[in-house]
């Protein structure tokens, strides 16, 4: 039995920037008061891992353990935990649900502020970390750090899920096909025989065609300049797709007269502040809205016309889907195992944690949509 004592195990050790991850034995405190150690199974890897290991993250800190896209099997408990109990199958959540903040009390937001403080600082909500590595602490990233074969997370962080779920799948649910996916369904709310147009045809952007076909769209126009995505974007949902280097003018102004005028939704899924604003101003006017998925770099600004608002179109974000975590990811479970969910053709490489270095290098090159590492 493992519980109550320190664990030592395998995890990817990011300790500078730009710096390879390193493959090490961590020791792994056990869970305080309202942690839970969890047995990472699975991961994934995703963007946010790439940019914080780039240094371009300004509230990046090293030595870190990344990863935020995992799932796994409870080991131990901390005092006071009731949610969850070892065994249980759970997905780590970055983006928490306390259920008692003011944002958690607001329907109209996911945003919970429990732990936002010290998760931001790579710490524990007690305001210290629970990984060492020869005796030298590492922080915690995002809440999650799924790059290791155990973790410790807040108990506010974690949702329980069906056993039958398979975690090298569910996984992904951890972010960014649950972020796409909530952004057409919850931010959105694209409504039946709409039109649609998602910029960026990465696992994102896939997830956002899900949505928008399940809500009913038929109209679902994918952009990307890598045309190689085209192919697995129709598959997704997506009606037809465009690259706007083929163009000599600005794609909203070809969109705008693809689509009558323009479209009822559109979704940014890269992270550029210039396909953010070619996105607002592709939307119809009077009514098309805007939902910004994709993160921009620290510090850059978006603009437009303000007669672009002024004329109602309307321009939107949303973090994680807009889910409320812990009420939303077992859900999402539920709709993968009854089949109204992909999950399986998001994965193009299932690689080991040892490989974590060869799939942020894949992510890069843009040739995977999500590798899934077996930790
Ligand atoms: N115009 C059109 N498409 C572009 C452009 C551009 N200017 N720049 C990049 N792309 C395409 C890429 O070719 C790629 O297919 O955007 C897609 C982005 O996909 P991924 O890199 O796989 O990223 P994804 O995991 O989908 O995440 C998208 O959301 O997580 C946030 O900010 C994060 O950048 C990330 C974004
Ligand atoms: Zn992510
Ligand atoms: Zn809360």
């Amino acid at each position: 039995v493992t519980a109550g004592k320190v664990i030592t195990c395998k995890a990817a050790v990011a300790w500078g920037p730009r710096q390879p991850l390193k493959i090490q034995m961590i020791d792994v405190a056990p869970p305080k008061e309202n942690e839970v150690r969890i047995k990472i199974m699975y991961t994934a890897v995703c963007h946010t891992d790439g940019y914080t290991l780039s240094g371009e993250d300004p509230e990046g800190i090293f030595p870190v353990i990344l990863g935020h896209e995992g799932g796994g099997i409870v080991e131990s408990v901390g005092k006071g935990v009731v949610n969850v109990q070892p065994g249980d199958h759970v997905i780590p959540l970055y983006t928490p649900q306390c259920g008692e903040c003011k944002f958690c009390k607001n329907p109209k937001t996911n945003l919970c502020s429990k732990i936002r403080a010290t998760q931001g600082r790579g710490v524990m909500p007690d305001g210290t970390s629970r990984f060492t590595c020869n005796g030298q602490e590492i922080f915690h990233f995002m809440g999650c750090s799924t790059f290791s074969e155990y973790t410790v997370v807040a108990d506010v962080s974690v949702a329980k899920i069906n056993k039958k779920a398979p975690l090298d799948k569910v996984c992904l649910l951890g972010c960014g096909v649950s972020t796409g996916y909530g952004a057409a369904i919850n931010t959105a709310k694209v409504d039946n025989n709409s039109s649609c147009a998602i910029w960026g045809l990465g696992g994102v952007g896939l997830a956002v065609a899900l949505g928008c076909k399940a809500a009913g769209a038929t109209k679902i126009i994918g952009i990307d300049i890598n045309e190689s995505k085209f192919e697995i974007a129709k598959k997704f949902g997506c009606t037809e797709c465009i690259n706007p280097k083929m163009y000599n003018k600005p794609i909203q102004d070809v969109l705008i007269e693809m689509t009558d005028g323009g479209l009822d939704y559109t979704f940014e899924c890269i992270g550029n502040v210039q396909t953010m604003r070619a996105a607002l101003e592709a939307c119809h006017k009077g009514w098309g809205t805007s939902v910004i998925i994709g993160v921009a770099g620290a510090g850059q600004e978006i603009s437009t016309r303000p007669f672009q608002l002024v004329t109602g179109r309307v321009w939107k974000g949303c973090a994680f889907g807009g889910w409320k975590s812990r009420d939303s990811v077992p859900k999402l479970v539920e709709e993968y195992l009854n089949g109204n969910l992909v999950l399986d053709d998001f994965i193009t490489h299932s690689l080991h944690l040892d490989d974590v270095n060869e799939a942020l290098q894949l992510m890069h090159t843009g040739e995977s949509i999500r590798s899934v590492l077996q930790v």
